[in-house]
């Protein structure tokens, strides 16, 4: 068992463990103030995990309910988070209770915001079980739903009081969504850890298993390093949105159906590098291609650059961008949006 400690504004720790999924009532116990707890899910996970996670907090003496909606981003919206809201108080869920979110990164996004702001702020636990979000959402305290308007636009920071994470619940996804979580571990790779990328490029899709706990852990502790440098995302924390604005924007040009936030991710690595990094390209892009990940889209950039200027990291006119020149070494690059378009384009 490995631990990180995540020094925020609020401490906790990530729990990575083989197995910790059964004994989550145990690591729980451990940071509760009471013994009662709401858990989140969506339909696919608590089939699969919703047992296990109830019978752990009921050896540990927990007393808990359960509420899941329908699996997928398109669940990622008010009305869920409504019908959240009210489960919370039919589940009679006080301000010492535990809020935890059993799932992948819409789960966790969703759980995360209705914990900041039901009764202003209750404790909350992630148990990541997709490989994003085990490496990514989980970990840092951005919390959101998506509006008509656009992806992740209200939201809140809030930390978890606890992350566990078990690398067994990866097995049961599909290649695909696995995939979509080696988008971001290529993107640590490339922002941070050369050692890192070589790993991940040493391998691909069908035998990452095999260095899975390693990836998990690294990328992690490249992300605790990151926030506790910048929590609220002022500053350093923009390199975690390596590929970011190029890939938000292709996957919003597919109205977030059937381009998944890996590809974008993927494919906004690929596009930027091309732009700003062509040495690097074709290492980056072997890499992506081994994930059975895209390194383009049919989206125009014409078509994309709208999207771009409605990215979180737009300040007034000015847009924000990551470019990686050597691999391992990121920077922040700001630009004018009119100026960042004018060298898409010419791409
Ligand atoms: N997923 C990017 C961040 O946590 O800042």
């Amino acid at each position: 068992m490995k631990r990180i400690r995540v020094n925020t504004s609020k401490p906790y720790d990530v729990v990575i463990e083989r197995g910790s999924i059964n004994k989550c009532g145990k690591y729980i116990a451990e940071i509760a103030k009471s013994k009662k707890a709401a858990i989140i899910s969506d339909d696919i996970v608590e089939e699969l995990y919703g047992e296990t996670v109830i019978n752990s907090l009921k050896e540990n003496g927990f007393e808990c309910t359960m509420f899941s909606f329908k699996n997928g981003e398109a669940s990622k919206n008010l009305s869920v988070l409504s019908d959240i809201y009210e489960f919370l108080c039919a589940s009679n869920i006080t301000r010492n209770d535990l809020i935890i979110a059993l799932g992948g990164g819409v789960v966790g996004d969703i759980t995360g915001f209705a914990a900041a702001t039901f009764l202003r702020g209750v404790e909350f636990v992630q148990i990541p079980t997709t490989l994003l979000a085990q490496i990514d959402s989980s970990v840092g305290g951005k919390t959101a739903v998506d509006l008509k308007c656009g992806k992740n636009l209200a939201g809140a920071f809030k930390q978890p009081a606890l992350v566990i994470c078990d690398s067994n619940t990866l097995k049961t996804l599909t290649p695909e969504i696995l995939a979509d979580g080696m988008a971001e571990a290529i993107k640590y790779g490339m922002i941070r850890d050369e050692k890192l990328f070589d790993l991940i490029a040493q391998h691909n899709l069908d035998n990452v298993d095999e260095v899975m706990d390693e990836i998990v852990y690294t990328c992690i502790d490249i992300k605790r390093i990151v926030v506790e440098n910048d929590e609220f995302d002022r500053g350093e924390r923009m390199i975690l949105n390596f590929g970011h604005t190029i890939g938000h924007a292709i996957e919003g040009y597919h109205n977030y159906i059937n381009f998944t936030h890996g590809k974008g991710v993927a494919a906004g690595m690929a596009y930027i590098t091309r732009r700003f990094a062509p040495d690097l390209s074709e290492q980056l892009e072997n890499c992506i291609k081994a994930y059975r990940l895209p390194i383009d889209s049919e989206a125009p950039m014409n078509e994309l650059l709208p999207f771009c200027s409605k990215d979180k990291k737009r300040e007034s006119g000015n847009i924000n961008y990551i470019v990686c020149k050597e691999i391992g070494k990121a920077e922040i690059v700001k630009t004018t949006v009119a100026e960042f378009n004018r060298l898409m384009e010419e791409a």
